[in-house]
């Protein structure tokens, strides 16, 4: 499939998928959600690709969905018709790690699907805000859900409410980001960390994901109890095997293909 709305560059294991609509602050339409959809599911299932980096242009990661597109929406064409968010969420399926990297704007939608990432590292100019409500309606990707999850009721609530952005400090104070990067290095930065999370093996990094995912809909004993099954399933697998003896021998551990 070519992609008109984004640009994929490949880095040894890692992939990068930016977002790319320019002349609409990369808002997120339909097309844009099938391909992004579409090179997900085929990086997920790609050998070759260990880590997947989900970003956007150095003034905008996303400005939300598409108001030119949804402005004359009725109810029957959101949802007995085109169902807005019906291709939104092909993310949450990607097993290997997805890192979210925002410069400029993550705004309602693109919010939205920034949380939906593993994690995110922005840049200093990174600025996230769920303002919906200006433009008349609720999040409708997680943002009412993921959010207070993410940075607690009271933050999470003052940005939906109120609209206001927070800049990528407060967003690194409030657990939405894990780190805050100078714009000019932080597709570097990204890179590093991808790659360093792609030379480790790959199958332990999707159980990790999946656990952590857990904790987010099960209860703390369910949860410690599918992270152990992990765990001992792991006994006999060829990273097992690999990374301890590689710890006793005193060397490198060598996961490839693992
Ligand atoms: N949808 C469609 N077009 C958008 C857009 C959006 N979400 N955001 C920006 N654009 C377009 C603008 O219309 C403008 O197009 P033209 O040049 O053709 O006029 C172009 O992108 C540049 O935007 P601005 O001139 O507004 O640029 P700015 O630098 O002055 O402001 C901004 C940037 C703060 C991001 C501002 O564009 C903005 O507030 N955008 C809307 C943000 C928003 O309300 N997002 C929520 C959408 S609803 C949603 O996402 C629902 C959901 O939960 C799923």
């Amino acid at each position: 499939m070519e992609y008109s709305d984004l640009l994929i560059e490949h880095h040894d294991k890692v992939v990068v998928i930016r977002l790319n609509r320019p002349k609409a602050m990369n808002a997120l339409n339909d097309n844009m959600m099938n391909e992004l959809g579409d090179a997900l599911y085929k990086f997920d299932a790609d050998p070759a690709v260990n880590v997947i980096i989900l970003t956007g242009s150095d003034k905008v990661f996303a400005a939300g969905a598409d108001i030119a597109a949804m402005a004359n929406y009725s109810y029957a064409d959101t949802y007995p018709g085109n169902y807005i968010g019906r291709n939104w969420e092909h993310i949450l399926n990607v097993r290997k790690p997805v890192i979210g990297v925002v410069a400029g704007y993550a705004l309602g939608g693109g919010c939205e699907l920034a949380m939906m990432c593993d994690f995110l590292i922005a840049s200093d100019t990174a600025k996230f805000g769920q303002p919906e409500i200006k433009v008349g309606v609720t999040p409708g990707a997680g943002g009412t859900q993921r959010l207070p999850r993410a940075i607690g009721k009271s933050k999470a609530m003052d940005m939906l409410l109120t609209a206001r952005m927070i800049d990528a400090a407060e967003a690194e104070r409030t657990g939405l980001v894990s780190r805050v990067v100078p714009a000019d290095l932080v597709m570097t930065v990204a890179l590093e960390v991808a790659e360093t999370i792609a030379a480790m093996p790959v199958s332990v990094a999707m159980q990790i994901k999946d656990a952590v995912n857990r904790a987010f809909e099960t209860t703390l004993t369910e949860g410690v109890r599918y992270e152990r099954r992990f765990f001992h399933a792991g006994f006999g697998t060829p990273a097992q095997k690999e990374g301890m003896a590689a710890f006793l021998e005193k060397r490198k551990p060598n996961f490839e293909g693992m």
